[in-house]
């Protein structure tokens, strides 16, 4: 897949499709911005006008909460015109196709597109059709990238942990079907985050994961020895052809984090799960809502980084 496509000849973030290939002063300056931002969200007023007189289309095909509700915050703080598309309810049930859908809204003036789709390669695919003035977020496409989600995880991180190049970080969990664990894995090797471990059955390993710079692990005991970042996943069971695994609780016995298990990371280590969460199957309640969660604040910080994309983008 194609990542020259998101910076344009004077360098500038085009489009944001995928992390891979972003460099890390990029996802700095990302990083950076969402921090202005994070005041504003704490405001009595939380509105800027930088994005005034800018609609954006908020396109989900597939169903989404937290993700969908975040973009639509974040843009309208940043005073844009939000436009969220009922897909299930539009053309696209009496057949239009994806890029057709598109041309319709491109010729209402649209200026940005928030895409999300059960089909890798969704994003790509409109930001190579649409015209140069308009801009392209991924908000998640099938199993290949979710860089918003990846961008929030980091800026927690840093809020909690500061120095990248310090931290040992466990991704846990049906690393093959997640396109969050993709651009987790892309974001923190670019951010130079010196270890990175893969956690997961074989089943849900996929092949030569290694060659992305990570440590795979098959023993969650072992893998969670003296982290900083636990990165909890959803088993993607909608994504699952055949039986990977023998049983959710089985699951759970050998891969759920319990107090017991998180007890072997750091002390201090946090626990992050980009939602939705199964309780009782990647991840016990105790520790959910338990002292080292911070679950909750990635999705506050959410609104800070995806203003910050927007507004990089639709300054360029
Ligand atoms: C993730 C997604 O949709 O990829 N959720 C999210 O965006 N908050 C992860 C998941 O669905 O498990």
């Amino acid at each position: 897949m194609q990542n020259n496509r998101q910076i344009n000849k004077n360098g500038e973030l085009q489009h944001l499709l995928t992390i891979e290939g972003l460099p890390a002063s990029m996802l700095h300056h990302i990083l950076d911005t969402a921090e202005s931002f994070v005041s504003v969200t704490e405001r009595e007023v939380k509105k800027v006008p930088l994005l005034r007189g800018k609609a954006i289309f908020n396109l989900f095909f597939e169903p989404s909460t937290r993700t969908r509700t975040t973009f639509e915050i974040a843009a309208k703080r940043l005073s844009a015109d939000v436009i969220n598309l009922n897909i299930g309810a539009s053309s696209q049930s009496k057949g239009e196709t994806l890029l057709d859908t598109v041309n319709n809204l491109s010729a209402m003036h649209a200026d940005m597109f928030i895409v999300r789709h059960a089909q890798s390669g969704a994003a790509h695919l409109i930001a190579s059709h649409v015209a140069p003035e308009i801009h392209v977020v991924n908000a998640g496409d099938g199993r290949h990238a979710h860089p918003t989600q990846a961008l929030l995880d980091m800026y927690t991180i840093r809020h909690f942990k500061q120095h990248f190049h310090e931290l040992k970080v466990a991704i846990v969990g049906d690393i093959m079907h997640s396109r969050v664990a993709r651009s987790q894995i892309h974001a923190l090797t670019t951010l130079g985050v010196p270890e990175v471990r893969v956690i997961a059955p074989k089943t849900l390993l996929p092949k030569g994961v290694e060659h992305l710079g990570v440590h795979p692990y098959h023993d969650l005991s072992k893998g969670l020895k003296d982290v900083d970042v636990l990165l909890m996943l959803r088993l993607q069971n909608e994504r699952m052809q055949g039986a990977l695994l023998p049983s959710a609780q089985e699951y759970f016995k050998y891969y759920g984090l319990t107090p017991e298990k998180l007890a072997l990371a750091k002390p201090d280590a946090i626990v992050m799960h980009p939602g939705p969460m199964n309780r009782g199957i990647e991840i016990d309640s105790s520790v959910a809502d338990g002292p080292q969660s911070v679950i909750l604040p990635q999705v506050t910080f959410g609104i800070a980084v995806r203003m910050a994309v927007m507004s990089i983008l639709a300054g360029s």
